[in-house]
């Protein structure tokens, strides 16, 4: 029986299997626990040896279980901290690189041209009074732009800017001319969305005042925007347009080969030569802030155009809104590259 045990113990291959062959021999009915219960039965005389030999088996058999269990136990855990183990030779997990979103790239486009052109990139508010947005830029309180159904207002009577041209006022107040400047940003108008139309979009404004600034630096400043744009092919056409902040004011659109076959006038943005009521307007402000009136007089340009039309039609996006609902199908294809 001990040799048989001995081998079952040598056998067992899990602790599980090892608490069965303990339980067999040495369990609370066991066969060697049997044999000793059954000692009593045994002639006295024989008892002692009897007794003597089967709890040497049990000596035996315990030590082999205690030893067993302990390689048992070693492999168990061995196998455990193998399954747990790191590979540090596996590659790690890249991380998606992010990329820049394609209203941005239009904007470092237009900002570097413009910067190539000497104008200073500047930034403002977005929450507005409404006289910068409105009053300052000759846009009277009649006007249907000042309509409620345009405009968010904000309870304390300021409003999200309604375009940013609202930056010519704020940078001619604490600068000297002559400047050229294009103030980028976004813009609100609380307008029903469709594929064209957004509550928020954006905008680029451009500003030159200086002396003797006429229609055609305008013209060729637009023209040499769009070749920046979209090539030396690139034609601009201008209609005229009214801006209560220009006179006289105009519409420019730009035709441009498009590769994909889509050829057509884009309209791209208003511009005009700068109102006087606006340097008045400005001189005001400087008068009431103890500066000088030194705007009237002075001439200017100024335009302002949609970074969502260029980048529409140079990536082929079909609706405004994509831009904006920020579903990785259409923003993750501009992942990676940045520029
Ligand atoms: N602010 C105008 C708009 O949001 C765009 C514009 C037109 C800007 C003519 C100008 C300009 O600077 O001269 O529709």
């Amino acid at each position: 029986m001990q040799e048989q045990a001995l081998q079952d113990i040598a056998a067992a291959s899990t602790l599980e299997a090892l608490q069965q062959v303990k339980t067999k021999y040495v369990g609370k009915s066991g066969l060697v626990t049997r044999e000793l219960g059954s000692l009593g039965k045994l002639p006295p005389e024989e008892r002692k040896a009897r007794g003597a030999e089967i709890n040497a088996v049990r000596a035996a058999l315990d030590a082999a279980l205690t030893e067993r269990e302990a390689v048992l136990r070693r492999a168990a855990l061995d196998a455990r901290l193998a399954s747990e183990a790191i590979d540090v030779t596996l590659p790690g997990l890249s991380l998606p690189a992010g990329g820049l979103h394609p209203i941005t790239r239009v904007y470092d486009d237009l900002i570097e041209i413009f910067t190539k052109l000497g104008y200073d990139a500047v930034e403002g508010p977005e929450v507005e009074d409404e006289h910068h947005n409105f009053e300052a830029l000759n846009v009277p309180w009649y006007h249907p732009a000042r309509d409620l159904q345009d405009t968010f207002w904000l309870q304390d009577g300021r409003l999200l800017r309604t375009h940013t041209s609202p930056m010519q006022v704020r940078y001619m107040v604490d600068h000297t001319p002559p400047l050229k400047i294009v103030a980028r940003g976004k813009v609100y108008r609380y307008e029903a969305t469709d594929a064209t139309h957004e509550a928020m979009f954006h905008q680029l404004e451009g500003l030159v005042v200086g002396d003797g600034i006429r229609m055609s630096d305008l013209k060729g400043t637009v023209a040499e925007m769009a070749r920046g744009l979209f090539g030396g092919s690139a034609r601009v056409r201008f209609q005229p347009s009214y801006y209560p902040f220009t006179e006289p004011g105009a519409d420019f659109a730009v035709w441009w080969e498009n590769p994909r076959g889509e050829s057509k006038w884009l309209e791209l943005g208003g511009c005009g030569m700068v109102h006087p009521n606006v340097f008045k307007a400005v001189d005001d402000l400087r008068e009431a802030a103890g500066k000088e009136r030194i705007y009237e007089g002075k001439t200017g340009f100024a335009f302002g155009l949609g970074p969502e039309r260029i980048a529409m039609l140079k990536y082929g996006i079909p609706d405004i809104r994509y831009f904006y609902a920020n579903d990785p199908k259409v923003i993750g294809q501009f992942r990676g590259e940045l520029g």
